[in-house]
């Protein structure tokens, strides 16, 4: 049989960066390619307990079909700690439960983009939404950063150039892969630019619970007057990425046709996860358990920076984050970073090369991303030097 694939699928490659996860199978790989939370940030005594007791309560409520929109209880916790600042829920707003936010940007482009429309995206961006908009056939039109920020000059010009994007697509907090953190200012900038172009912010904002350096910056759905921004939160980094539960808000008009979207998607997200969800946001002390994590990714990223700081050429250069997971290690442009990638996976090291995050993999790019969420104090302690005594050479 040949098998006829979809045009949509065409533009959709094979992630580049599978072969680094084949590789991870060997147990003796220091792996700093990945992005999971750390195994002691999961609260496993809290969903144990909650679980056994809501199958013992009423398994039938656990165990039956539940509504697209999400479970009602898990709603209105979420809500309420989502916006326990206040300002991401607006007058007209409504929220969803999603199956993890990957989801968010699959209904999102979904229910936004005819095939061919364009999405404005970060360059570098998050791989899993990349390919996401391409699987419904968005065309991604990127924007390139300068000193550390979104470049607000290229920004507008990809806003105002024809065809008009249907939405950009931004990660303000701990920007994965770079780590960096969007400025208040440029938020404001980048909210005026939204509202001149008539063109919808989706804000995808999985680690904005997780910093640990500096002060919360509002979000751009908080600072939003004019219904111009979809908002994804998260309970990944927060609860266990395995239990698939995210919430995305926006104005119900949008969120509607998204939950249309969901009963063709996946009828509903898991109910059990977000009953258990919901009983931990009502029992568990929420402030001491974020508290903890944060306490945890300060460690680990001071202690990889640290020996970073140690081990590489001072040729090499890094993003030094406030939050979140990971780091965006910047090589000098004479060296080969698809070699360099390969050589530390030789010698046991596993790192993600920086072009797998662009729009067009095959563009020249000399980074690379750690993550210091998942390794062992020793694996980040044995792997940075591996690492650095390679960056010697240069
Ligand atoms: C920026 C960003 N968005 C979304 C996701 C997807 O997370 P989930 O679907 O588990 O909520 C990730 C996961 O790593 C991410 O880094």
């Amino acid at each position: 049989m040949k098998y006829q694939f979809s045009r949509k699928m065409q533009n959709v490659k094979a992630s580049a960066i599978r072969e680094i996860f084949k590789a991870l199978a060997d147990k003796e790989i220091i792996s700093f390619a990945g992005g999971n939370p750390a195994a002691d940030a999961f609260p496993v005594d809290e969903i144990i307990k909650a679980s056994e007791e809501l199958l013992e309560d009423n398994p039938i409520s656990v165990l039956q079909y539940g509504l697209t929109e999400g479970d009602p209880f898990f709603l209105k916790k979420a809500a309420a700690f989502i916006n326990r600042k206040g300002g991401i829920i607006k007058e007209g707003d409504q929220i969803i439960t999603t199956t993890g936010s990957q989801q968010i940007m699959d209904l999102a482009s979904k229910v936004l983009c005819n095939e061919g429309d364009v999405v404005v995206v970060e360059e570098p961006s998050f791989l899993g939404s990349l390919n996401s908009f391409k699987e419904n056939g968005c065309q991604l039109r990127g924007v390139p950063y300068k000193d550390g920020e979104i470049d607000l000059a290229a920004l507008e010009l990809a806003l105002s150039s024809q065809p008009k994007p249907k939405f950009m697509y931004l990660i303000p907090n701990f920007q994965n892969p770079m780590g960096t953190t969007m400025s208040l200012d440029t938020r404001k900038k980048v909210l005026a630019l939204a509202k001149q172009y008539e063109v919808l912010i989706l804000e995808d904002d999985p680690y904005g619970e997780l910093r640990f350096e500096g002060e919360d910056i509002p979000s751009l759905k908080q600072l939003d007057e004019d219904g111009l921004v979809l908002y994804g939160a998260s309970f990944s980094k927060i609860m266990a990425p395995g239990m698939r539960v995210a919430c995305a808000i926006a104005n119900h008009e949008l969120i509607e046709k998204m939950v249309v979207a969901k009963q063709g998607a996946d009828v509903h997200t898991n109910l059990w996860a977000q009953k258990v969800i919901a009983r931990l946001l009502d029992s568990m002390d929420m402030d001491a358990h974020l508290e903890k994590l944060r306490k945890i990714y300060k460690e680990k990223c001071e202690l990889m920076l640290n020996e970073m700081e140690k081990h590489f050429s001072d040729q090499v250069t890094y993003t030094s984050p406030e939050g979140g997971m990971f780091i965006w290690v910047h090589l000098p442009s004479h060296v080969d970073t698809d070699a360099f990638v390969k050589e530390a996976l030789k010698r046991k090291v596993a790192v993600v090369p920086g072009a797998a995050f662009l729009t067009d993999d095959s563009q020249e790019c000399h980074a690379f991303r750690m993550n210091f969420s998942t390794p062992s104090r020793e694996d980040i302690i044995k792997g940075v030097k591996i690492l650095g005594d390679m960056t010697q050479t240069f």
